[in-house]
Parts: structure tokens; sequence; C-alpha cells
């Protein structure tokens, strides 16, 4: 699969169904409907996009657009899907989509080494740990990224 067969666009509220059952499969503690449907249709502020291969949902991601901050709510590749690359690529798009912020926030958890490696190749550093964060007990790590460098070393 190469990313120029990808297609990422505007999540819909008929795209949930899917966001929903991905979810499920890979998160812990997933979003429900209702917090998807303030993303799609209430929150000024936020880029829901899902990503599409040959026109099935193969991910989906959550940025929030705020004034001095672009945070990454959430971001999820298909468990099939992952591993090719694809991640990156949503990552990258999402960062190019911040129009105002001069850094990006996340949070993720301790134990994922998959994503923490990911974030760290895109330049997010470790800035802190929010204990307990997630319902199930687990520690986030919250990490961060200066926006305005451009120096391409950082991904
Ligand atoms: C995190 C996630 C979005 C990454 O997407 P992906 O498509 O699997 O990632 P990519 O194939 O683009 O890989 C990106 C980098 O992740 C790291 N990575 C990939 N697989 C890994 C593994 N098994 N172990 C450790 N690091 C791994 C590598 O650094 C890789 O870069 P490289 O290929 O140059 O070495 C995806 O794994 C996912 O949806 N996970 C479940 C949901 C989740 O945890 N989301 C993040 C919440 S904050």
């Amino acid at each position: 699969m190469k990313s120029e067969d990808v297609l990422i666009r505007p999540m819909t509220i008929e795209d949930l169904d899917i966001v929903l059952a991905t979810e499920k499969r890979v998160y812990l503690t997933p979003w429900s409907r209702r917090n998807y449907e303030f993303e799609v249709k209430q929150n000024r502020f936020a880029i829901p996009v899902v990503m599409e291969y040959q026109k099935e949902i193969i991910g989906h991601c959550v940025a929030w657009d705020l004034f001095e901050t672009y945070h990454i709510a959430t971001i999820v590749i298909m468990p099939e899907h992952q591993g090719k690359g694809l991640g990156k690529y949503l990552l990258d798009y999402m960062l190019s989509k911040a129009t105002m912020a001069d850094h990006a926030l996340l949070e993720v958890r301790e134990s994922n080494t998959r994503a923490r490696t990911l974030y760290q190749q895109y330049g997010f550093r470790d800035i802190g740990m929010r204990k307990r964060y997630y319902k199930d007990g687990e520690n986030a790590i919250v990490m961060r990224k200066e926006l305005e460098l451009t120096n391409s070393d950082e991904k």
C-alpha cells in the first residue's frame, strides 16, 4: 500500500459506526458516540478526519486547533493496517493543519511504546506525566512539539 493510494477526508456522522467499532478494538477506554458527534457537528476547533484505502475506512484522527496549542486528541490506524507507515502519514497530515498554535501537545499511555516512538520521530518530547489519567489507572505521558521548527531533522 502506498500513501498516494490513501485518502484523508473530513469525518462525517455516517462514518461513526466504523470509527466507534475501531476505537473499541484498539482502546481500553474508547470515546463514545456522543464524544464523536460533538467533534463532528459542534466543536468549531476540531479537525476530525478519516483515512480511506479503496473506499474503506482504515483509520481516523481528531485534532483541536486551539489558539496556542494544537492538540492531537486521538489517532488510530486499524490493527490490520498498522506498521505500514500510515500512522506517520496521518500524523504528518494533521500537523500540517495547525493554523494558530506555536506548539502541539498530546497525551499517550505510558505503555504505548509504538505511539511514543512515532511521536518522538516527529519531534515530540516528554514534558510531564498525568498520574492515573486513564479510567483503568494507567498514567499518561504528555508530549510536546514546537511547531515553529522547520528543521527536517525533527521528522
Ligand atoms: C499508534 C499508531 C497510530 C501508529 O500507526 P502505524 O500505522 O502502526 O505506525 P507506522 O507504521 O506509521 O509506524 C510509525 C513508527 O512507529 C514505530 N513503530 C511501529 N511499529 C512499532 C512496534 N511494533 N513497536 C515499536 N514501535 C513501532 C516506529 O518508530 C515506526 O517508524 P519506523 O517505521 O520508521 O520505524 C497505531 O499503531 C495505532 O492506531 N495504535 C492504536 C491506537 C493508539 O495507540 N493511538 C495512539 C494513542 S495516543
